[in-house]
């Protein structure tokens, strides 16, 4: 078969961490008998300082013309928030997400045999494993409600960001988490702050009803702040965790780290039809961009994710997530997972070491 693949590199380690990735997807092309066309898709700041905005028009129609949109990272710190909305990278990844309908954001966090030294937690509770997949709503919340800023007589000025969600979005990103369950151990929690906020309070009646139709799996509801907690606690006791955008993006930053590194986890943006756009959840790190530092681990198994949903390719999918587990149990670290006194290899030395592997 072959297929189109939008690459926006992006900033930071972007560039590396995707290139590394390419080339484990020409390995899996030579293997398996496949073709990829790759479109370079320029996004973030690196559009900024080219065009003088970070999501220059058409983006989204060349994402669409392609089968799935594979992301380094963009930010850093020379766009920062001091400057207009439309140079900042942030914007471009909001943007994106809005356009293409990605408000499914399927982010799992899997302890690798290979790495469970690596896990920060007890050993008894690593022991336990961990294996959970977070589903957070990608496309409504507190990211894109109304936001403003406006000066009061007697207070300096004031700012607010409006936090709404109506019942189909809170259905569809359920609907989406109770499925995914069925593929795994059958169990769903769902994240929210019905002890305070109204959004969370018609975020659970939904869910309750969807609970009653998806009976085969078993459903619990979990306030966000004893999630955070549970998840250092017994994170052995999720599967599916799903919840809005941002307590999403702030649970699944928790659930990576407690894997290892935020360097090893992979993320599917989907919505109802193609393309899903999949990237590693880390940021673009500035700090060792452009040092062959970089672990391209997240990057090559959000590959492995593009082939499992957008190519429905399992073999493919389980040759990429094989050899990673290969390589790592051969002994190949990066510095974000070395121990002390490990040695570190760099970007591409690990991403030549997965695909001797497959
Ligand atoms: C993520 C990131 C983004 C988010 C930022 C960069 C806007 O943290 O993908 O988790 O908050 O969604
Ligand atoms: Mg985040």
């Amino acid at each position: 078969m072959r297929y189109k693949i939008a690459l926006i590199r992006g900033d930071g380690i972007g560039p590396e961490i995707v290139g590394e990735t390419v080339k484990v997807i020409d390995k899996i092309g030579e293997k398996f008998g496949h073709t990829f066309e790759y479109v370079d898709v320029l996004m973030g700041g690196c559009a900024t300082d080219a065009v003088g905005v970070s999501y220059p028009e058409g983006t989204a129609e060349l994402c669409k013309a392609c089968d799935a949109v594979l992301l380094g990272a963009v930010g850093g710190p020379k766009w920062g928030s001091d400057r207009p909305a439309a140079e900042r990278p942030e914007t471009a990844l909001l943007a994106i997400r809005k356009d293409l309908g990605l408000y499914a954001n399927l982010r799992p966090a899997a302890l690798r045999p290979a790495l469970a030294e690596a896990c920060p937690l007890k050993r008894e509770t690593a022991e336990k494993g961990i294996d959970l997949l977070v589903v957070r709503e990608l496309t409504g919340g507190i990211y894109f409600g109304k936001r403003d800023k406006y000066q009061t007589e007697d207070r300096g000025l004031e700012a607010t960001d409006l936090m709404a969600y109506s019942e189909l979005e809170i259905e569809r990103i359920g609907r989406r988490a109770f499925e995914m369950a069925r593929l795994r151990r059958k169990k769903v929690s769902s994240v929210d702050k019905a002890n305070v906020l109204e959004t969370s309070r018609l975020w659970r009646t939904v869910m309750h009803r969807l609970a009653e139709e998806y009976s085969d799996v078993r459903y619990e509801d979990v306030l966000v702040d004893n999630c955070a907690m549970q998840l250092v606690r017994d994170p052995g006791q999720f599967d599916v965790v799903v919840t809005e955008n941002m307590f999403g993006d702030i649970l699944s930053d928790e659930a990576s780290m407690i894997t290892g590194s935020i360097g090893l986890l992979p993320s599917a943006s989907m919505g109802d039809g193609a393309p899903a756009l999949y990237e590693p959840i880390h940021g673009s790190a500035p700090d060792i961009a452009g040092q062959d530092k970089a672990n391209p681990i997240a990057a090559i198994l959000s590959a492995a994710m593009m082939f499992r949903y957008s190519f429905r390719l399992a073999d493919e999918a389980d040759a990429i997530e094989g050899a990673v587990d290969r390589a790592l149990a051969e002994g190949w670290r990066t510095a974000d997972i070395a121990r002390p006194g490990e040695s570190a290899v760099g970007t591409k030395r690990m991403g030549e070491a997965i695909r001797a592997n497959i």
